[in-house]
């Protein structure tokens, strides 16, 4: 497996970032949105590059004082299952932990397992659901990290 890096999203980086959504063709965040978010100082987004300085995932999250909320974290498909998505997450920990970020928050499809895996694998807790929250017919599970 590549070195991978972790940076701060750039502009310049944000139609690569959107390239691994549709590696899974799924459509999460525009461009103009992710253009507005990385301004924001409310906002936090990193990518994952490989050696080939290539962006093969990214995260984001929006937080006020103690509480945050992880918008979107994305693997290309041709690079899941090497522990990048692993590396995006501690990353944010480290973050929250020097922001005084205490809870994380997220909400996740009822049928995506391998994002509700993941998430349980680094401590989150599902602690309700939004019923039939996606596109009025898909629950959204809701899960929560103390740090
Ligand atoms: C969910 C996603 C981000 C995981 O990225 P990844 O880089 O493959 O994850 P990692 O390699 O760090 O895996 C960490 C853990 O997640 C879980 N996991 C990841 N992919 C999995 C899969 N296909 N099936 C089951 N569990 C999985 C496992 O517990 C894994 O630990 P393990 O390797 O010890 O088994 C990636 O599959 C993805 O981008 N999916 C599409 C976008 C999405 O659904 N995002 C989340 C909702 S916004």
């Amino acid at each position: 497996m590549d070195n991978i890096l972790i940076s701060k999203m750039q502009d310049e980086d944000i139609d690569e970032a959107l390239l691994t959504e549709q590696s899974h063709n799924i459509h999460i965040l525009s461009k103009n949105i992710l253009k507005e978010d990385i301004k924001n100082k409310n906002y936090y987004y990193l990518v994952a590059k490989n050696n080939q300085k290539k962006i093969v995932g990214y995260i984001g999250i929006s937080y006020v004082l103690d509480e945050a909320d992880i918008i979107s974290i994305v693997v290309h498909k041709d690079y899941t299952k090497n522990g990048i998505a692993t590396l995006l997450l501690q990353e944010i920990f480290k973050f929250a932990k020097d922001n005084n970020i205490q809870k994380l928050m997220l909400e996740v499809r009822n049928s995506n397992i391998p994002a509700q895996k993941l998430y349980e694998k680094h401590g989150f807790k599902q602690i309700t659901i939004r019923k039939n929250y996606y596109d009025n017919s898909e629950d959204a599970l809701i899960y929560e990290k103390e740090l």
